[in-house]
């Protein structure tokens, strides 16, 4: 097994296509009794305790544990963001090795890791479609295709309709819309995501849980995300407790149980739009409404609701 200065050199365009044919198999990320100490002052607070992980290609990972357990901290070591202080860290078959250039970490981050971090703010003098276009400036992708890529992103995400907006014109929600846009615009190999529907409204949740499992199923995008939120626990195909600073739980959840979860987020969605705007989408229409059948309706409709109660009774 190679260093991480070993994918640069070898750093093949296959690996980047959309259409790649994946191994499933394939080791994305492994932690062999890794450890973090930050040290403050002359004593040291041990955050990572010895943990041992392998993340699979094409997995799709949460992490849930307590404030504090280090979560946070293992993911900025996966991103290489944080150097841990012992044990050893791979990342895509490479050894992360303790000496590694900023200058080669910089590069891996770039073109094969996307971020949702809240420390990775959007960058507050450039457009929505700046930020979304800047790692691929970074990269050297011609403009044609950078184009391209920014409005598809931004579609995906629901905010083409902001894409001359700065951050600062834009709520908590949307910022976290296009920093998922952003994160996936040199088409990643790994996303690492924390607390990514932490600003996200039940609706949004839906609309980027969406996009990130059909990235998920499609190409195989392998996705590590922390969450505090049960319900999203319930998309990935696997979860991970972390209690001070060591792997407590590694769960696999299966198929129908993954169904199940996506299914009572949508009703939460259905419910929460219903009750923001009496609007019924056409996909419940047939659902009952104050005890009487309706059809799809406009939000200020109420009198075609209370005709047809009228003519019921
Ligand atoms: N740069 C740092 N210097 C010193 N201590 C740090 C540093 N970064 C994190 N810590 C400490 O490491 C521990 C783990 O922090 P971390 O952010 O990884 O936790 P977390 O599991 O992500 O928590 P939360 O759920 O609250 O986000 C905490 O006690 C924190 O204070
Ligand atoms: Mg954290």
């Amino acid at each position: 097994m190679g260093t991480i200065e070993d994918i640069e050199s070898s750093r093949s365009s296959s690996l980047t296509t959309e259409t790649e044919e994946i191994d499933e198999k394939d080791e994305i990320v492994r932690f062999d009794n890794v450890h973090k100490t930050y040290l403050i002052g002359a004593s040291g607070i041990a955050v990572l305790r010895g943990i041992d992980l392998r993340v699979n290609r094409g997995e799709f990972v949460a992490i849930y544990g307590p404030s504090g357990s280090g979560k946070s901290t293992m993911l900025s070591v996966m991103g290489t963001i944080d150097r841990h202080s012992k044990g050893d860290v791979f990342l895509f078959g490479k050894k992360a090795g303790l000496n590694a250039t900023d200058k080669i970490l910089a590069n891996l981050r770039l073109k094969d890791i996307g971020f949702v971090f809240q420390a990775f703010n959007l960058l507050p003098s450039l457009t929505a479609f700046e930020n979304v276009e800047l790692p691929m400036l970074l990269a050297g992708k011609p403009k044609k295709e950078r184009i391209a890529r920014v409005y598809k992103l931004l579609d995906r995400v629901g905010m083409l309709h902001r894409t001359k907006s700065f951050p600062a014109q834009l709520s908590g929600g949307e910022q976290q819309r296009v920093t998922i846009a952003r994160a996936l615009a040199n088409r990643p190999k790994l996303l690492l995501m924390d607390e990514p529907s932490g600003d996200l409204d039940t609706k949004n949740t839906d609309l980027i849980m969406d996009f990130l499992l059909e990235l998920h199923e499609k190409q195989k995008i392998t996705m590590i995300m922390v969450t505090h939120d049960v319900g999203l626990r319930g998309y990935a195909d696997r979860v991970i407790n972390i209690r001070d600073g060591r792997v407590a739980g590694d769960m696999k959840i299966d198929q129908d149980q993954r169904m199940r979860m996506r299914k009572n987020l949508r009703q939460q969605v259905l419910r929460s739009r219903r009750e923001e705007t009496g609007w019924m989408s056409s996909t419940d229409s047939s659902e009952s409404f104050g005890g009487v059948r309706t059809e799809l309706r406009a939000p200020t409709d109420y009198g075609t609701v209370y005709a047809t109660q009228e003519s019921c009774s």
